[in-house]
């Protein structure tokens, strides 16, 4: 096929195109559906370990008991920050953005990884658990680093999400807050070819190695139209103003004020709006649920004044609707996480849908490489 000048229709942004098949997950704006494998999110989110859906999404199928228990050993096993890792990270400044930090520990790990040469199907799947057991490490040393703590070692009692917290605060997180944890890092764990994860299938799709395609689709994750955005809806609060002595009623308008003059700066609203869903992200109902649970344990009851009216006057001013960042990010703050580490909790989830999706696009290879029209100068001559 030849590059052309005027083509009959350039979709911008591949809005609408459908670039391949996947066996992974399914979102559908209709039914304001997603399912992993099949199975409604929803679901997974009520009943299942994080450690089970990610098997789910790696194999296609719920894992046996056996398969679970040898994951568990294995993840547990590969828990520790590598102190190559370590080091890397203190050369990096502490006001380095913690997305710039776990790009770069993903990097260090894919390079020194004994089989970085391998992408067999055997030993891709390995590489892929064993980044999903050491990527939280990098997360904690990273926040308790800018907060001049010490290292917290990971402990083998513990499941993934209690483990992630302790090592983060050095204290065991009560069973609400690891329960609102898990249900975030379930919802966050996968979304077809969302743009990080399309960018992991480019990578992957020259035969890179899968710590490429990880490393690189951090990188898209770390624009507030995408992954950014949980970030980005904590630092809208803060503008607006938390923590303030007023009613509901008082916080909604104060949230509706500034929206107003956002929209007229044509300024995007963080944690609004979708590329796919129209009507309503289909994992925000069950996020919002763990973030009123978060609300209620921390009694922090005030910030639902701002959080519920900002999403009133979107409805009315622009009929947009939340996103998965608008609850995730007040509750991972809730729980106690820096508003910059938000974003670097969504690729310990997001881990499990990319590697997946490495698994598929090398499976079934063909090389990513669109076309483009041409609109610069005719040619022309020295
Ligand atoms: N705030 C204000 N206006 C918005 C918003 C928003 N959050 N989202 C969409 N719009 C408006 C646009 O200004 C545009 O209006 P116009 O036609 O008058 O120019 C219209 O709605 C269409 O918006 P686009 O950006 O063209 O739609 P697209 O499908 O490309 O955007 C996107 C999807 C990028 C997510 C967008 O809604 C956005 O920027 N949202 C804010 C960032 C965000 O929350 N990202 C998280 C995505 S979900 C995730 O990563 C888990």
């Amino acid at each position: 096929m030849t590059e052309q000048t005027s083509p009959d229709t350039i979709y911008k942004g591949l809005d609408g195109v459908i670039a391949d098949y996947t066996a992974i997950s399914k979102v559908n704006p209709e039914s304001n559906s997603l399912l992993y494998r099949g199975y409604p999110v929803q679901q997974l989110a009520a009943q299942l370990s994080f450690e089970e859906v990610a098997l789910l999404l790696w194999t296609g199928e719920l894992p046996s008991q056996e398969q679970k228990e040898e994951f568990i050993a294995l993840e547990r096993a590969h828990r520790a920050l590598d102190p190559r890792v370590k080091s890397a990270i203190d050369l990096l400044p502490l006001d380095a953005h913690p997305m710039d930090v776990a790009r770069t520990a993903v990097s260090v790990l894919g390079a020194n990884h004994p089989q970085s040469g391998d992408s067999s199907p055997e030993v891709e799947l390995r590489k892929a658990q064993e980044l999903f057991a050491a990527f939280p490490a990098v997360v904690a040393y990273d926040q308790r680093r800018r907060r001049k703590q010490e290292v917290v070692e990971p402990r083998e009692d513990l499941d993934y999400s209690q483990n992630f917290l302790w090592m983060t605060f050095g204290e065991e997180a009560p069973e609400e807050v690891v329960d609102a944890f898990r249900v975030s890092m379930v919802l966050y764990a996968e979304h077809s070819f969302n743009a990080s994860t399309f960018t992991a299938r480019v990578v992957t799709s020259t035969l890179a190695d899968l710590h490429s395609g990880v490393t690189a689709a951090i990188g898209a994750l770390k624009g507030p139209l995408h992954g950014g955005a949980n970030e980005a809806v904590m630092h809208t609060f803060e503008e607006i103003g938390i923590d303030k002595a007023e009613t509901r009623e008082e916080a909604a308008a104060r949230a509706k004020a500034w929206m107003e003059e956002a929209l007229a700066e044509k300024r995007k609203v963080m944690g609004f709006g979708h590329r796919v869903y129209k009507s309503g992200d289909s994992r925000v109902p069950t996020m919002k649920q763990a973030l009123d649970a978060m609300v209620e344990y921390y009694g922090r009851g005030e910030l639902m004044g701002l959080y519920d009216g900002l999403e009133t006057a979107m409805a009315e001013a622009k009929n947009i609707l939340p996103n998965l960042d608008y609850p995730a990010g007040p509750t991972y703050h809730l729980m106690g996480f820096d508003t910059e580490m938000f974003t670097p909790l969504f690729i310990a989830a997001r881990i499990t849908g990319w590697t997946a999706h490495i698994q598929e696009q090398r499976a079934d290879n063909s090389l990513i490489r669109p076309l483009s029209a041409y609109n610069g100068p005719d040619e022309r001559h020295l």
